[in-house]
């Protein structure tokens, strides 16, 4: 260890951004993220080409996070890495360059689960409060939407989850419908600002008091454009706003729902969310209004929301203090669970 706090080089590969972090303990020296725009012409992720781009940024993006933090890398302590859950051909991109990199410098390997190191970017140290554990944590992103009880950083259970699409989904197959750009989410909050949250009610499902479901909204919100472009041709853009402002309220209402029957059945009054989709300014501020209801709460850091190996970087250092190390026969595992 070069200092009192071991320096940690984290490695993002799962979906279709490539990032790299170092983190010297808690803090966090670089946090570089290389989105990949290719996906947008396609309307979403493709696999294939996923993982071509990993391939071409890996290194670039490594070598940006050294020279950001002006660090050397002979200074690394451990070396922590997403292996799961995620797209497999991504995923073995990161995978196989963070065995290899420890291999050379001869440092050890954390692995980490995506959907815990969302959770544990609360633990990062940037000056904002932590939570206690233990506590609540609803995880939205475009694959997962969960309801976790954390804890420790290496005790969670999930108590309810979605029986179908992730909320993600949910934003951006609305969005793909209204003719957006992927991914649609960033989008619809953008333009949900400007419109009117009750000019138009969908469903909410019918499923368990902690279960999700969304691909019933999608189905209802394409069923009402059709039958409104039908009689208006310019329906979607002349109301764009209001149906943006509609959706996100009809999902963020499920959420909170979903949130206040977790917090009755656990009795955990620390709610924290992670996360793509906790980068949705309405629904951070309407988590921020629920500090009056006597519950503590807890917005990631905006960069902390969306994929960053900063958080795979905070994992991998509680995984390093506990010397939870694996060895080089680790492999990515796509559907890996919490
Ligand atoms: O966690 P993340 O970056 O990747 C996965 O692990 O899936 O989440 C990506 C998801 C996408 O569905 C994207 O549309 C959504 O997060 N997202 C948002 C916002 N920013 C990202 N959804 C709603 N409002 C946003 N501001
Ligand atoms: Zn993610």
């Amino acid at each position: 260890m070069t200092s009192d706090q071991p320096i940690i080089l984290a490695i993002e590969s799962s979906c279709d951004d490539t990032s790299a972090a170092i983190l010297k303990g808690k803090q966090v020296l670089s946090n570089v993220v290389a989105t990949q725009e290719i996906h947008k012409e396609f309307g979403g992720v493709v696999p294939e080409l996923a993982s071509r781009a990993h391939q071409k940024n890996i290194i670039p993006v490594v070598d940006a996070a050294l020279k950001k933090a002006c660090i050397d890398k002979a200074d690394i302590d451990g070396i922590a890495f997403t292996s799961g859950p995620g797209l497999l051909g991504s995923l073995l991109v990161g995978v196989s360059f963070a065995k290899s990199f420890s291999m050379a410098l001869g440092v050890p390997l954390m692995e980490v689960n995506h959907m815990e190191a969302h959770i544990l970017a609360h633990l990062i140290q940037d000056g904002s409060p932590t939570p206690e554990f233990p506590f609540l944590c609803l995880t939205v992103s475009g694959g997962h939407t969960q309801l976790v009880v954390v804890s420790s950083a290496f005790e969670m259970e999930v108590i309810g989850e979605t029986i179908d699409d992730a909320a993600g989904e949910a934003f951006d197959k609305v969005a793909k419908i209204m003719g957006l750009p992927y991914p649609g989410g960033p989008l619809i909050d953008k333009y949900a600002k400007l419109g009117d949250p009750n000019a138009f009610s969908f469903p909410h499902p019918k499923v368990g008091k902690l279960e999700f479901s969304f691909s019933g909204l999608k189905t209802a919100v394409l069923y009402f454009l059709q039958k409104e472009v039908k009689q208006n041709p310019n329906f979607v853009a002349e109301r764009l706003n209001d149906i943006c402002a509609s959706v996100q309220k009809t999902i963020l209402d499920i959420l909170f729902k979903k949130i206040d029957n977790a917090v009755i059945a656990t009795g955990i009054k620390r709610v924290a969310i992670a996360g793509g989709v906790s980068a949705n300014s309405e629904l951070r501020s309407r988590l921020q209004a629920q500090s009056t209801k006597g519950r503590a709460v807890f917005n990631p850091a905006f960069e902390y929301c969306t994929d960053n190996a900063a958080m795979i970087g905070v994992a991998g250092y509680h995984k390093y203090i506990a010397k939870m190390f694996v060895d080089i026969t680790i492999t990515a595992n796509a559907r890996m669970k919490i």
